[in-house]
Formats: C-alpha cells, structure tokens, sequence
C-alpha cells in the first residue's frame, strides 16, 4: 500500500512543472549558502581555518582524532577550553587567527575537534555560549592582571 502511494506520488511529482522546480532549487540554494556564510558548521570551520595547525601538530598543537592530546585538555571542561582557545593560548592564536569567525562557529569547531578524540561536547548552545563568555572574561582579566604584575610596577 505504501509502495503503490509512493508511486502515485512520484508521479504527481513528475507531473509539476520543472519551472517550477527550478525555482524551488533556487530559492534553496541562495538559503543555504546565506546560512553557510553567516553561520558556518563545526566541521567547515575546522577544514577551513584550524586544520592548518590541528592537522598535523604545528607548533605542537593537538591533533585532529589525537586521543592522548585531547584527554587532559578537555578535562577542563567545554566552557573553559573552548573560552581559553578563544582568547588564544600560546601559539594557538585568538579565534584560531581568523577574525571573522563567530564565538558560537568557534566553539562548533572545537566541539567537532574533541568529538574526533571521542568526547561527547555538543555544539554550544545559548546557555554553553553564555558559560564561554564568562570564562573568557575571566581569562582576560587573569592575563591582564599577569601582564600588569609582570611589568613589575
Ligand atoms: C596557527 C596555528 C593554529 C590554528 C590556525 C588553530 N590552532 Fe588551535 N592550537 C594551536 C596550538 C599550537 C595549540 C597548543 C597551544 C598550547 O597549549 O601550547 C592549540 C590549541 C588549541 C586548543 C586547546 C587549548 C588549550 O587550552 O590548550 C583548542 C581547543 C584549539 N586549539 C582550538 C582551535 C580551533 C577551534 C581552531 C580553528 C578555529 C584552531 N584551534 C586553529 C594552533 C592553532
């Protein structure tokens, strides 16, 4: 019964008109590039931009799917590694050096990452984001606090 209705179906659909249909493909194509480009996946984010590094280990960064990298760092928690990379740690560069990016196709990025060394982080949602922002605050204080008492005055 469900066969012959999907054949039925298959049929109408043939029948609209492929102006139609093409149309519709448009439309589809211009909202999925609009999103891609004001809100890009984990994954893009990682090909795109932080694999340069994450790939290969540049400058000891931890690699893609490196278990044994990953472990103590996601120990910290998703709020705070994320927040921390973010700001930038060492030769990790601030937002993974690309300005454009958003904090949350960030944080999708490093959620990708730690998922490919089998953690289960989710991309952020609004109260994770909210957590990030927290704790990036706090981790520019504590560096503005370091750099001050490091200039000794
Ligand atoms: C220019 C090279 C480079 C790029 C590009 C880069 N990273 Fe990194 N990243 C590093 C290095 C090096 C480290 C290790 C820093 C350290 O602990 O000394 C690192 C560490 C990290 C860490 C662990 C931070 C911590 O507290 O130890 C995370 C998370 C991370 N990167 C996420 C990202 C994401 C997400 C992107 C892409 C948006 C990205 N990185 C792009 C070089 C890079």
């Amino acid at each position: 019964m469900q066969a012959r209705a999907m054949r039925r179906r298959t049929r109408v659909a043939r029948r609209t008109s492929a102006a139609t249909a093409l149309v519709l493909a448009l439309v589809g194509c211009a909202t999925d590039e609009r999103a891609a480009q004001t809100s890009l996946s984990g994954e893009q984010v990682y090909r795109e931009t932080c694999s340069a590094c994450h790939a290969t280990g540049v400058a000891n960064a931890p690699r893609l799917g490196d278990r044994k990298a990953w472990a103590p760092l996601v120990e910290e928690g998703q709020a705070v590694l994320t927040a921390h990379a973010w700001v930038g740690v060492r030769a990790m560069p601030p937002g993974g050096g690309r300005p454009d990016l958003s904090l949350l196709e960030f944080g999708r990025a490093a959620a990708y990452m730690a998922r490919a060394a089998g953690e289960r982080w989710e991309d952020p949602d609004a109260e994770m984001l909210e957590r990030i922002r927290e704790e990036e605050e706090k981790r520019v204080e504590e560096l503005r606090a370091k750099k001050e008492s490091g200039t000794g005055s």
